[in-house]
C-alpha cells in the first residue's frame, strides 16, 4: 500500500483527479475504452468536478458506482443522483455511466438486472476509487450484515449484491470484493483525521469482518494507493 498526503482537499481532488485522467487515457490508447469505479458519499465531490473539467474521450469511459443506496435517483441519498450532477458534466457528459439502482422494488430483486449490466463493464476495471467509513466498511460492505460473508467470497461468482445494515440508512446494492479486487488500480479516497485514525486501525491487527476495509488493505493482487487531507 502506497500512501499519499496533501495539504488541503482541493490539492488532493486536482492531483488524483489527473492521475485517474492519465490512467484513463492510456487504458484508451491501449485498448479504445476505459472504465472507472467511482464511490458516493461525501467524500468525493470535489474530484467528481475535478475530473468533469478533464479533457478526454469521456466517449470511450464507463463509469460505474462501487455501490448504490436504493433509493431513487432523484432522492438526496442517492449516490447515482451525486455522479450525474457533480461528474457526468463539463467535458465529461459523453461518458457512458451505468446506474447500480433500477426499477426493481428492492435491492434484492433488483441483482440480477444490476448483475447483466455489470457484465456489460470492460473488466480488469481502469481504476477503483472507494471510500471509507468510519466504522471501516468499504463500498456497502459494511461489519456485521447477514450478507457480508457472501459478498466478500472470492467464489461467490457475483458481480454486486444487496446489503442490509443495521446500521446504515437504505438498502444498498454494493460490487461484491472479487469485483472491487477485478481491477487495475484501487485508490482510497479519504479525508479528516477521524479517517486517518480509522485507518491506522484498520493496518493494525484484527479480523477483516470486522472492519471490511481490511481485506482491500491486505490483499496483494491489486495495488491500493491511500490519497488523504487532513
Ligand atoms: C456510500 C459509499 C460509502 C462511502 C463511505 C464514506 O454510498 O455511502 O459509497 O462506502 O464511501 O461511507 O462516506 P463519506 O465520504 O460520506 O464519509
Amino acid at each position: 500500500m502506497e500512501f499519499r498526503r496533501f495539504s488541503d482537499r482541493q490539492t488532493l481532488a486536482n492531483t488524483l483527479a489527473e492521475h485517474i485522467g492519465l490512467a484513463l487515457q492510456e487504458s484508451i490508447t491501449q485498448q479504445g475504452r476505459a472504465s472507472l469505479v467511482v464511490s458516493g458519499g461525501s467524500t468525493p465531490l470535489p474530484l467528481f468536478q475535478q475530473l468533469s473539467t478533464l479533457h478526454l474521450p469521456w466517449q470511450q469511459v464507463i463509469i460505474t458506482l462501487a455501490d448504490e443506496r436504493w433509493v431513487e435517483p432523484s432522492s438526496p441519498g442517492s449516490n447515482e443522483s451525486l455522479v450525474r450532477q457533480h461528474l457526468l458534466q463539463h467535458q465529461a457528459t459523453d461518458a457512458t455511466f451505468f446506474a447500480l439502482k433500477n426499477s426493481a422494488k428492492t435491492a434484492e430483486t433488483g441483482e440480477i438486472a444490476c448483475e447483466r449490466g455489470l457484465h456489460n463493464i470492460p473488466r480488469p476495471f481502469t481504476t477503483v476509487v472507494l471510500g471509507m467509513g468510519n466504522d471501516g466498511h468499504t463500498a456497502s460492505l459494511f461489519p456485521n450484515t447477514a450478507q457480508l460473508s457472501q459478498a466478500i467470497d472470492m467464489s461467490c461468482n457475483k458481480l454486486c449484491a444487496a446489503i442490509k445494515s443495521q446500521t446504515a440508512p437504505h438498502e444498498r446494492m454494493t460490487l461484491t470484493l472479487p469485483t472491487i479486487l477485478d481491477a487495475q488500480e484501487i485508490i482510497l479516497h479519504i479525508t479528516g483525521v477521524d479517517k486517518k485514525a480509522v485507518l491506522d486501525q484498520a493496518l493494525a491487527n484484527g479480523p477483516p469482518e470486522a472492519m471490511p476495509i481490511r481485506f482491500i488493505l491486505r490483499q496483494q493482487v491489486v495495488p491500493v494507493k491511500v490519497y488523504w487531507a487532513a
